[in-house]
């Protein structure tokens, strides 16, 4: 879809609750698939035959290619210059505040070992929030993620609902735990990638089968459009969830994380609420966000 950026730039809001009117929340949500195509497209052109880690971040293991650094160069270079009075906050290293009350949160490339090794789950993911950029205390009012290889496209607008590529989507309702897909992930510190092991341990034999694809904004898609049934995954950035989480919820699924908190770092748990009570419960007991080091 092309949208005319300037007609999200105004940004009216209802007296009501102060956030921005559905004509602006509809035309953000254009400019995030626009902002995640065009970004794509630069990731799925540009990618070299074999890829190389420019750098790594918290662990050995979690890289930085390039490509996230050009991604992120031109998602900052849209956004300042469709929304000027915004903020953004993006993985590689983007923190810039706005004084609109709207803030970017940007994953330029979500999968970055997926782009790495060439497995073909990797994805741009673009939301915008009102309020802090923090899973805890924001309000995701749009959001676009774009699967790079094979270009299917998700957005979701707040109270307007969810499509891949124009399609409405619905979660999955299924009648038990035990018939439920479940998508996780795991992070990429020694010491949390060994208790998500054993956190696994208690849901593996309870559920259908578990998937691990790789990117956490492509899962909680994939759970909207019915492909997984349950999402969970602990150590989240606020950049892996913002735009998902919406498309996620906006097509009907609860997103929480445990002992009644929000889904965020510590836990997000996604898809039909009856399920992920169970599932809720089930992480509680088994104490998966309980002391873990790393991320
Ligand atoms: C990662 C992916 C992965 C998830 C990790 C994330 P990145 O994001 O979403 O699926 O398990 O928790 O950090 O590092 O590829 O942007
Ligand atoms: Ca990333």
């Amino acid at each position: 879809m092309s949208t005319d950026p300037t007609a999200a730039a105004a940004t009216p809001t209802s007296p009501s609750t102060d956030l921005p009117d559905d004509a602006t929340v509809a035309a953000l949500r254009a400019l995030a698939e626009d902002l995640a195509t065009e970004a794509g497209a630069l990731v799925r052109d540009g990618r070299p035959d074999r890829v190389e880690v420019a750098a790594t971040k918290s662990s050995a293991v979690d890289p930085v290619t390039e490509m996230d650094r050009a991604s992120e160069e031109l998602l900052r270079e849209r956004i300042a210059a469709a929304r000027p009075d915004d903020g953004m906050l993006g993985e590689e290293g983007s923190d810039v505040a706005g004084t609109s009350g709207l803030t970017w949160v940007v994953d330029p490339i979500d999968g970055t070992v997926n782009y790495l090794y060439g497995v073909a789950s990797y994805a741009v993911s673009v939301a915008v929030v009102a309020g802090p950029p923090d899973p805890a205390r924001w309000t995701v009012l749009a959001g676009a993620v774009h699967s790079v290889v094979d270009g299917r496209t998700w957005t979701a607008a707040r109270g307007q609902g969810a499509t891949r590529d124009g399609r409405p989507l619905r979660v999955n309702q299924p009648a038990e735990l035990g018939a439920c897909l479940v998508g996780t992930g795991f992070g990429y510190a020694a010491s949390r990638r060994a208790d998500q092991a054993r956190v696994l341990t208690h849901v593996l034999p309870r559920v259908r089968d578990i998937r691990r694809l790789g990117s956490a904004a492509i899962d909680l898609c994939l759970l909207a459009e019915g492909s997984l049934d349950l999402y969970y995954e602990r150590g989240l950035n606020p950049w892996d969830l913002a735009a998902g989480a919406l498309v996620a919820a906006e097509a009907g699924a609860a997103v929480t994380g445990l002992r009644g908190e929000p889904a965020g770092s510590t836990m997000t748990v996604a898809g039909a609420a009856p399920r992920v009570a169970e599932l809720v419960r089930l992480l509680e007991e088994a104490g998966a966000d309980g002391p873990a080091e790393g991320r």
